[in-house]
């Protein structure tokens, strides 16, 4: 068993918080400067998981730390597990061994559905949006479902996140089914981030779109994460979409494990 020491916060994000970073990514970015310094936000801490009680361990003792102000890509061969990852992080599964730690807490500790309404937001691969409402209808319905309260009337807050993922405004009142992939990308971004999540966790955010389209997601990603110090998980096959991430967590094929 490793001890909290080794593997995450508070003696990683004091360590991590002092040296600076992502200067290459800044120079990529237009010399951007980060304000904030990391922070280990979200944690796996010695984790391991199967499906079922006594089978195969499809998770092994797994440790990493995900920081805020970064976008973090996780990348393996199918089969390796980053859904997986990806549920556990969201605090839609617990682990079998070991424990996820949200700011040092574990999570098994906290109330799973409050993490998860209020300090992550999820993109799923198949987005989950309601297709016969509106965008904002959609986006909505999860700051309601959130419970959380708003300083500003909701509409006026879906134009701002429309605006944050380059959706114009007119989008608001459009029926997710007349929209493109590309644009139900965007939605499920702005709903993931509606009610000020401090960790994006997205599976295969720009698996299904264009070039262009992939990279404006991804610079979206990389704002969120350098300008409003947001974590961000995304799960990617695409080299080119690690490349655009700040810090690379490739999990290891099953076997080889
Ligand atoms: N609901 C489930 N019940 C049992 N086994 C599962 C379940 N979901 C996934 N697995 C198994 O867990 C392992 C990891 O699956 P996971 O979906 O996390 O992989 P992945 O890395 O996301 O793959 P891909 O790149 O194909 O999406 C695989 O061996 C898979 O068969
Ligand atoms: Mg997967």
């Amino acid at each position: 068993m490793t001890t909290e020491q080794e593997t995450v916060a508070p003696e990683t994000t004091e360590a991590t918080a002092a040296r600076p970073r992502n200067s290459e990514r800044n120079a990529a970015d237009g010399g951007r400067t980060v304000e904030s310094g990391s922070q280990a936000v979200l944690a796996l801490d010695n984790v391991s998981y199967s499906y079922t009680k006594g089978g195969k361990k499809v998770i092994h003792g797994l440790s990493h730390a995900f920081e805020a102000g970064k976008v973090h890509a996780i990348t393996g061969p199918s089969g390796a597990g980053k859904t997986t990852v990806l549920s556990l992080l969201s605090g839609l599964t617990s682990p079998t061994e070991g424990r996820i730690l949200y700011k040092g807490a574990d999570l098994r500790q906290t109330d799973r559905y409050d993490f998860r309404s209020h300090d992550v937001g999820v993109i799923f691969q198949s987005f989950n949006l309601l297709p016969s409402l509106t965008v904002e209808e959609n986006i909505i319905l999860s700051m309601d479902a959130s419970g959380k309260s708003f300083e500003r009337p909701k509409p006026e807050i879906v134009r701002g996140l429309l605006a944050k993922v380059r959706l114009a405004e007119e989008y608001a009142n459009e029926r997710i089914l007349h929209l493109s992939g590309g644009e139900q990308q965007r939605v499920a971004i702005a709903r993931a981030l509606s009610y000020g999540p401090d960790v994006i966790i997205a599976d295969e955010p720009t698996g299904n779109l264009d070039l262009d389209t992939q990279d404006d997601i991804m610079r979206i990603f990389r704002d969120l994460a350098h300008d409003e110090g947001k974590c961000v998980i995304i799960v990617t096959h695409s080299p080119d979409v690690a490349r655009q991430s700040d810090e690379v967590f490739e999990l290891a094929p099953l076997n080889r494990r």
